[in-house]
C-alpha cells in the first residue's frame, strides 16, 4: 500500500473530524497549533503528490481559486422568500389561516431565528457537495462553491448518498465584523457597514482567498426535499441534518399552538442582542411536512411559513454635544454628537437633528438621553428623549442666532436657518468640496479634509485657485502626508479636469437647483455654457425640466458680477465650456436601456461607469421601477437589490458588466 496515500487519508479524516468538532459542535480535542501542523503536512504531501489531492480535501478550504465570473445555476426548486408579519396580530392571523386550511385546533410549529445574512443553497449527490449557489432572482443563482467551502463548518462530504438540497444562511458574526473593521481602520480602508453586507460582499469575492479571510459562518434551516426523503416533520429533518454534520441553529424550538409561538417571540425579542450574530426577526414554520401541499404557495412565498420582523431597533444613548454644520448653500443643520452606541448592526456616534423645529418639538438638550431608531439600512434617527433620565438642571438648547463660522446673523425660511453670507468660510469650504466632487468636476485624489486644509492655509479660497496649485508647491509639500508623488498626482488630475465635458463645469459652479442632470439637458440644448448665458429667460424656460426657479437661478448667477467674473476667470484658464459632441452609439447591449446602480464598484467610480454606459446610449436613473431594465450591483448593495428582485429586474454584477462593456465598445 502506498504510504503517502495512507497518510493523506489519515490526515483528511483527522482534519475533518477536528473541523466538525470545532465549528459545528463548538468543542475541540486538539490545539490550534496541532491543527495547523496537520494541515501543513497535508498541504506539503499534496504538493509533492498532486495525484493524491482529492477535490474535497480539507486543504481546499483555505481558498486559492480565482474565478473571472460565477457560473449561473438554475435552482431545481425556486428559492422562495417569506411573507412578513410585523405584530402579534399578524401572527395570530397567520395561525388562524393555517388552522382554517388544515382543520387543526392547535398547530405544531417550529420557531427559528431569522439571521440577517445571505441565503444559500447546497446540493449533494452521492454524498458529495456538487455546488453552493446564491439565491439570485430565486430562479437562477450563482455558483459560489469555491467561496462557500472556505466556511469550515460546511460539509464537503456527507454520509447520505441520496440527492439532497439544503438551504440556509451564510453570515458574519458580530465579533468577526468588529475584528475586520478594527483592522481596516488601521489600514485606512473603508469600514464594512454591517454584517449582512459584509457577508454578501465576501461570498461574491472572485478570489476565494479573500473570502476565506472573511471568516464566514453558516446555519442551515431547510431540507428542501425532506418529504421525498421520508421525513414527516421539518423538526425531524433539521435534527437529521445536524446528525449529518450540518450546523443547525440551536435556538430553534418546537411550539404547539400560537400561544407558545408568542412566548418564543417575547423571549427572543429580549435575547436578540445577546446573540453573536444579527437577526432581523424570527421565522414561524408549520412543522408537519404533509401540510405543506395543503397550505400551498403564493408566487414568491410559501403559505406554511412566515417571518416575524422585529420593530425597528431602538436604543438609548447620551447626547454629548450639538454642533451646527453650514453647507455650501448656507443651510444650517444641527447635529448630535452621541456616546457611541450599537443599533441594528452598526455603531453610530453622530445623528442629524434636522432643524431648529425638530430640536424644539422634541425638546432635545445637551446631556439628554435620547432614543435612536434604526430600521434595516436606513439612516439612524433620534426619535425622542428619555425624560426619566433627564438631569433636571439641564438648560434648554438655545439655537444660535448667528453663524458659528462667520458670526453673520442667520435667516430663517420654512423652518430652516440659512447663513446668507457668501464669504462664510464653512460655505466656502463646502462650495470648494462640491466643485471637485463627483457631482461637479470629479477631481480624484483630493478629499474634503485636504480641501479644508488648503482653505485654512489660504492656498485655495476660490475655484480658480485649484488650477494654480503649482504656485504653492513648497507649502503643499510641507504639509503632513503629502509626498511629491501625491502632489504630482493631484496636479495632474486637476489639469486633466480642464478637458471635462462642459456640463460637469456647469454643475460644479453650484448654481442652486442646477445639478448634473439639469446641466446635461442644458448642454444638450445649448452646446456651450456661453450660448446658455446668452439665451433669453423664455428660451431657458423652454428647456425640458427647467422651470421658473431654475431659469431665475441661472440668470441671477451670471448677472452677478462676482460669480460671472469667477466663471470668466476659469474659462480664461482653459477650462472647457463647450459640449463634447456625442457620437451616436451603434447598436449594442446598453443602447436605449435604463439602468440603476447600487453599491460600490471596485474597478471604477460609479460616475465613470455611468458615463461609459451613457456613451453607449444607456440611460441612468436613480430609483428602481418597472421601467428599469437592469440593476448594476457593486459591493455592499443597498435595498434596491430587493426591489429589483421583486420586480424581476435583471441583476448585473461588476464582472459581467465589464465584459458587456468591453463587448459593446468593440
Ligand atoms: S426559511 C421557503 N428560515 O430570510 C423557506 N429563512 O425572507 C425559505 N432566513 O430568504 C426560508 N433565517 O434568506 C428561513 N431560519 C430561517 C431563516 C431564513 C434567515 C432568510 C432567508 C430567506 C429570508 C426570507
Amino acid at each position: 500500500m502506498d504510504k503517502d496515500k495512507e497518510r493523506v487519508e489519515e490526515l483528511t479524516k483527522l482534519l475533518n473530524k477536528y473541523n466538525y468538532e470545532y465549528y459545528v459542535l463548538n468543542q475541540s480535542s486538539v490545539s490550534d497549533a496541532e491543527f495547523d501542523r496537520l494541515m501543513q503536512e497535508l498541504q506539503a504531501l499534496e504538493t509533492r503528490r498532486p495525484d493524491l489531492k482529492d477535490k474535497f480535501s480539507p486543504t481546499s478550504r483555505v481558498g486559492g481559486m480565482v474565478s473571472s465570473e460565477f457560473r449561473k445555476i438554475t435552482h431545481s426548486r425556486m428559492m422562495l422568500s417569506l411573507a412578513n408579519a410585523f405584530s402579534e396580530k399578524d401572527l395570530r392571523e397567520f395561525d388562524r389561516k393555517v388552522r382554517q386550511a388544515t382543520g387543526l385546533r392547535e398547530v405544531p410549529y417550529m420557531m427559528e431565528v431569522k439571521i440577517d445574512g445571505l441565503a444559500m443553497s447546497l446540493v449533494y449527490e452521492n454524498g458529495e457537495l456538487q455546488y453552493a449557489a446564491t439565491r439570485g432572482d430565486g430562479v437562477i443563482g450563482e455558483d459560489v462553491t469555491q467561496n462557500v467551502i472556505t466556511i469550515p463548518s460546511v460539509p464537503l462530504k456527507i454520509k447520505d448518498f441520496r440527492n439532497i438540497e439544503i438551504r440556509g444562511e451564510v453570515y458574519m458574526s458580530k465579533k468577526t465584523l468588529n475584528t475586520l473593521n478594527a483592522e481596516r481602520e488601521k489600514r485606512g480602508l473603508p469600514l464594512l457597514s454591517n454584517a449582512r453586507n459584509a457577508a454578501a460582499g465576501s461570498v461574491r469575492q472572485l478570489d476565494s482567498k479573500i473570502a476565506a479571510k472573511r471568516k464566514l459562518e453558516a446555519f442551515w434551516y431547510y431540507f428542501v426535499n425532506a418529504a421525498e426523503c421520508d421525513f414527516e416533520t421539518h423538526s425531524d429533518s433539521l435534527d437529521y441534518l445536524q446528525k449529518l454534520g450540518f450546523r443547525v441553529n440551536p435556538e430553534r424550538r418546537k411550539c404547539l399552538g400560537i400561544e407558545e409561538v408568542l412566548d418564543y417571540v417575547k423571549e427572543y425579542t429580549e435575547k436578540r442582542s445577546s446573540l453573536d450574530y444579527d437577526i432581523d426577526g424570527l421565522v414561524l414554520k408549520v412543522d408537519e411536512l404533509a401540510l405543506y401541499d395543503i397550505l400551498g404557495y403564493t408566487m414568491k412565498t410559501p403559505k406554511w411559513a412566515i417571518a416575524y420582523k422585529f420593530p425597528p431597533e431602538e436604543v438609548v444613548t447620551k447626547i454629548k454635544d450639538i454642533f451646527l454644520t453650514v453647507g455650501r448653500t448656507g443651510r444650517v443643520v444641527p447635529n448630535a454628537v452621541l456616546e457611541p452606541v450599537r443599533v441594528a448592526g452598526s455603531v453610530i456616534q453622530r445623528a442629524t437633528l434636522n432643524n431648529e423645529d425638530f430640536v424644539r418639538n422634541l425638546d432635545i438638550r445637551i446631556g439628554d438621553y435620547v432614543y435612536i431608531h434604526k430600521a434595516g439600512d436606513v439612516i439612524p434617527e433620534v426619535s425622542g428623549v428619555d425624560l426619566n433620565k433627564r438631569n433636571k438642571t439641564l438648560p434648554k438648547y438655545k439655537f444660535q442666532s448667528t453663524c458659528p463660522y462667520c458670526h453673520h446673523p442667520l435667516v430663517k425660511k420654512d423652518s430652516i436657518h440659512y447663513c446668507v453670507n457668501d464669504m462664510c468660510p464653512s460655505r466656502s469650504i463646502n462650495k470648494l468640496v462640491f466643485f471637485i466632487s463627483d457631482q461637479g468636476m470629479d477631481i480624484k485624489g483630493l478629499g474634503p479634509s485636504l480641501v479644508e486644509d488648503f482653505f485654512n492655509l489660504g492656498i485655495v479660497t476660490n475655484f480658480a485657485d485649484f488650477y494654480t496649485l503649482a504656485d504653492h508647491k513648497e507649502e503643499i509639500m510641507d504639509m503632513d502626508g503629502i509626498s511629491e508623488k501625491t502632489y504630482n498626482a493631484i496636479t495632474r488630475t486637476i489639469e486633466a479636469s480642464k478637458r471635462n465635458d462642459a456640463y460637469m463645469f456647469l454643475a460644479a459652479l453650484g448654481i442652486p437647483m442646477v445639478g448634473k442632470k439639469t446641466s446635461q439637458t442644458l448642454m444638450e440644448k445649448y452646446q456651450s455654457i456661453d450660448n446658455m448665458i446668452d439665451a433669453s429667460f423664455d428660451d431657458l424656460l423652454s428647456t425640458p425640466d427647467v422651470g421658473m426657479q431654475i431659469a431665475t437661478n441661472i440668470k441671477h448667477y451670471f448677472a452677478n458680477p462676482q460669480t460671472r467674473d469667477q466663471y470668466e476667470i476659469l474659462k480664461g484658464m482653459g477650462i472647457n465650456t463647450i459640449a463634447i459632441k456625442k457620437v451616436v452609439a451603434k447598436d449594442n447591449f446598453f443602447k436605449g436601456k435604463r439602468f440603476v446602480l447600487t453599491g460600490t464598484l471596485s474597478s471604477a467610480s460609479r460616475t465613470e461607469m455611468t458615463e461609459r454606459i451613457e456613451a453607449l446610449g444607456g440611460k441612468s436613473t436613480s430609483s428602481v421601477s418597472s421601467m428599469v431594465n437592469f440593476l448594476i450591483v457593486g459591493e455592499n448593495p443597498g435595498s434596491k437589490i430587493d426591489k429589483a428582485r421583486s420586480l424581476n429586474i435583471r441583476l448585473i454584477y461588476e464582472e459581467e458588466l465589464l465584459e458587456l462593456l468591453d463587448e459593446a465598445e468593440k
